[in-house]
């Protein structure tokens, strides 16, 4: 017997509880779990700029055979553009690309990539984090460490204890940085904030590796990958991990880049060389289909700018979600402040709510949540915001 040793690993606290919720045959449910895009009816739907790309490509196609293990060329440009913007025409000589399997391959291939580069040096992620983070690179044989983020109770950054932790970390330590819409909490560091922690990172010869889950989704293409572009004018390298899941709906084709910002031209040869060298002792090459699509849509002006208008209708809808709530909890709640809802970013927000109670609302009010107190607020709507409102008031 081969497996006897074995006993069962518990789901993923994130994707075991959106099974548990189709489970659930109760009228009313509300599922805030996973962290999917919803429209006002619940729907994840498939962007129409990337069904037209879609049939496109399909009509067009004349084989399945492989691609460059790297990627499609056409894709790696653009994603590394759509990240760099004009920084592009500076640093793109620069940049190494590899395609991904989602942003989770990008994160994963990237930690490995450190892990060969500096043995023995940890990784930090943010104190709360994205609960895979930490999977994606202790699997990479990375020593995890954390740098405080977010103080849950006063809805406010932790900057100064940030940058008191990152400057007695061991040089050269890897240091994920979420550029916007921060996984868990929504609160994302001010421009002066990012100076700060660029500066501390520079000074103390770290590597930043910034995840880029929710470009568009948060305030615009552009604002969301701030940090990358400030870093771009001080550092001479740093790693970036693309996410197409959320930007263009492409959740389930798993499409992702690792850009490699690297002080050379020549180094760009060498970790290219690594990552291809990393993807292909894992799992070969990621899947076409959904870099295809990107390309077309980036390379199309029509369906770029159709493409561009669904996203900020998108991004619109979060931000309207956000002020709806706050001024419900002001209703139900006046001797509490809610503006932070508000002014907090993206898909997700953490009101400080106890493991205990997200149970109870699971149980009694069929109301899901993340077990660290998470909201995916676009689960909300019109017809169940006011439900969720009156439950979560009296729990703070
Ligand atoms: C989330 O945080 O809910 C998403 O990024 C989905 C996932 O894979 O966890």
């Amino acid at each position: 017997m081969s497996f006897e040793n074995l006993t069962a690993v518990r789901s993923d606290s994130v994707l075991g509880l959106a099974t548990a919720f189709l489970r659930d045959k109760a009228a009313g449910k509300i599922d805030l779990t996973v962290g999917v895009y919803r429209d006002d009816q619940g729907r994840t739907p498939v962007m129409n700029a990337v069904a037209e790309a879609e049939r496109a490509i399909i009509a067009a196609q004349t084989t399945k055979s492989y691609l460059p293990p790297i990627g499609p060329p056409g894709y790696r440009a653009r994603i590394r553009r759509l990240v760099l913007g004009d920084l592009d025409d500076g640093l793109g000589d620069r940049t190494g690309v590899l395609q991904t399997t989602g942003g989770c391959g990008a994160l994963r291939i990237g930690a490995e990539l450190f892990a060969r580069a500096q043995p023995g040096k940890p990784v930090y992620l943010s104190d709360p984090t994205w609960g895979n983070h930490d999977g994606l690179m202790s699997g990479a044989g990375l020593r995890i460490r954390t740098y405080p983020y977010f103080d849950v109770s006063a809805h406010a950054l932790r900057l100064d204890e940030m940058l008191d932790c990152l400057k007695n970390a061991p040089e050269h330590s890897l240091i994920v940085l979420q550029s916007s819409c921060h996984n868990p909490t929504g609160a994302d560091p001010a421009p002066d904030a990012w100076a700060a922690i660029l500066d501390t990172v520079e000074r103390c010869g770290h590597l930043p590796f910034f995840d880029v889950a929710y470009q568009g989704l948060g305030t615009g293409l552009r604002e969301d990958v701030l940090p990358v572009h400030m870093a771009a004018g001080r550092l001479g390298e740093f790693l970036v991990a693309v996410s197409c899941s959320k930007n263009f709906g492409l959740y389930r084709e798993r499409c992702g880049a690792l850009l490699m910002v690297t002080p050379d031209g020549s180094r760009k040869g060498v970790v290219e060389s690594q990552v291809k060298d990393i993807a292909r002792g894992m799992y070969s090459m990621a899947p076409s289909h959904g870099a295809l699509i990107v390309d077309r849509v980036l390379s199309d002006s029509k369906l770029r700018s159709a493409w561009r208008r669904e996203l900020a209708g998108m991004s619109k809808r979060l931000a309207g979600l956000r002020t709806g709530l706050a001024r419900a909890m002001d209703e139900r709640r006046p001797d509490l402040d809610f503006s932070w809802i508000a002014r907090h970013k993206g898909l997700f927000l953490l009101p400080g709510i106890e493991p205990a109670a997200v149970d109870r609302l699971r149980e009694e009010n069929h109301i899901y949540m993340i077990r660290d107190g998470r909201i995916n607020i676009a689960g909300l709507n019109k017809s169940n915001l006011a439900t969720f409102a009156d439950a979560l008031a009296p729990l703070l």
